[in-house]
């Protein structure tokens, strides 16, 4: 249902509660999400966005509720992956003509994926729309988080429609950031910027500071994820400032997946000897096989160091082990420590193959790290507890 947000601005978005998966299989979403679009009412309206393909008919039913559609003048693409202009053929089977604004890459985008050779508009970084009373500013965002993102500015109103930019993957009843728990809210911005941004942290920085010289009045950031930030809106901003310089905090993160229990054995001492050596240190101790990897990322990226772990099996490890590792690969995390350990009955490779994948990661491997032959035992243990007191 569409909710009026300013004088001139009604989100026209789909809230989906339902939604445990995003980008296939790649980004858990236990708080389902929803997919902002916004509707500019001036003497010119503008549609800024749409929603994912599968609400496609219902979400252009709900804006027909809003507007009659060829009173639309001009549609706004800020992003084209397909949580955003999904609804687009829908949409465009009623008003064909009507102009689309997005960036080159953004038409590239639009066109592989739907095929249509709609009446596209570029658009570049300081180029402007006047819709009355208001004008409309483009401000090019390159990978944050694909090419052809941009983020849109509306003068007067002072509102940053920022797409993926400073979302969250939240269904939530309010539509303001500062209406829900503030924990669960952070919890999700960061486990966003972790999944999706982390990887592109270069590019934040200097796209944020940039749009901070701009000096432009923001009274509301409206992300096409989760809630509007309204209250000190650039709160967000100077959290993802703070993301995007190598972040840490004080926080140890153990990683493992275990075959016979031998490896979890090793990893609780390790975390044992943390604990006793500084009981500051966070410690999270993630089986791979059981725990969420957007949860094990979420931590990962806010880890000074992270400890993996996996019993030797077929000269390797294990599967869950190598699939995180992939992932934290593609974060390309900077100003993290790591070591591996392991469990072995024979041949033992795992934490040497594990230390070899954390450095080409961009890890700084703090020593060779720590093997035991079949179960700890009693000297064993107390090796892994020494080993988690040295770590400190
Ligand atoms: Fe929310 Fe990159 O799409």
């Amino acid at each position: 249902m569409a909710k009026k947000i300013s004088d001139k601005v009604t989100w026209v978005g789909k809230t989906d509660w339902e939604l445990k998966k995003f980008h296939g299989d790649e980004f858990t979403t236990v708080s389902g999400s929803s997919y902002n679009s916004y509707l500019i009412q001036d003497e010119k309206n503008v549609l800024i966005d749409t929603a994912w393909l599968p609400y496609d008919k219902e979400f252009v039913a709900n804006l027909k509720q809003e507007i009659n559609l060829q009173k639309i003048d001009y549609i706004i693409i800020n992003h084209g992956e397909v949580d955003h202009s999904g609804s687009l053929p829908e949409l465009m089977r009623e008003i064909p003509d009507t102009p689309i604004y997005c960036t080159a890459n953004g038409i590239k985008s639009i066109k592989g994926q739907y095929h249509k050779d709609w009446n596209f508009i570029p658009v570049k970084t300081g180029d402007t729309l006047n819709i009355g009373e208001s004008t409309l500013t483009f401000i090019e965002a390159p990978m944050l988080h694909w090419p052809d993102t941009m983020f849109t500015y509306m003068d007067k109103e002072n509102i940053l429609f920022s797409n993926d930019g400073f979302g969250q993957h939240m269904a939530s009843e309010h539509l303001y950031a500062d209406e829900v728990d503030q924990d669960i809210l952070y919890a999700e911005a960061i486990k966003y910027y972790a999944n999706i941004l982390a990887l592109f942290s270069m590019m934040v920085k200097k796209k944020v500071n940039e749009i901070l010289a701009m000096n432009l009045n923001i009274d509301m950031i409206c992300p096409s994820h989760g809630l509007i930030w309204r209250k000190d809106p650039t709160q967000i901003v100077e959290k993802y400032l703070e993301w995007a310089e190598n972040y840490q905090e004080n926080q140890i993160t153990i990683i493992y997946d275990t075959m016979w229990n031998d490896t979890r054995k090793m990893a609780e001492a390790i975390a044992k000897g943390i604990n006793e050596k500084d009981k500051n240190v966070t410690i999270k101790l993630m089986n791979t096989a059981k725990d969420d990897k957007t949860d094990v990322l979420t931590e990962v990226f806010k880890s000074k160091m992270i400890l993996v772990g996996s019993p030797t099996v077929n000269n390797g490890y294990l599967y869950s082990i190598a699939g995180i590792l992939e992932m934290i690969k593609g974060m390309k995390l900077k100003n993290k420590k790591a070591a591996a350990f392991g469990s072995y009955g024979w041949s033992g490779e795992a934490v040497k193959l594990i230390t070899e994948e954390l450095k080409q990661s961009g890890f700084e491997i703090i020593n060779e790290g720590i093997r035991t032959m079949w179960t700890p035992d009693k000297e064993k243990t107390k090796e892994c507890i020494e080993f988690g007191k040295n770590l400190c």
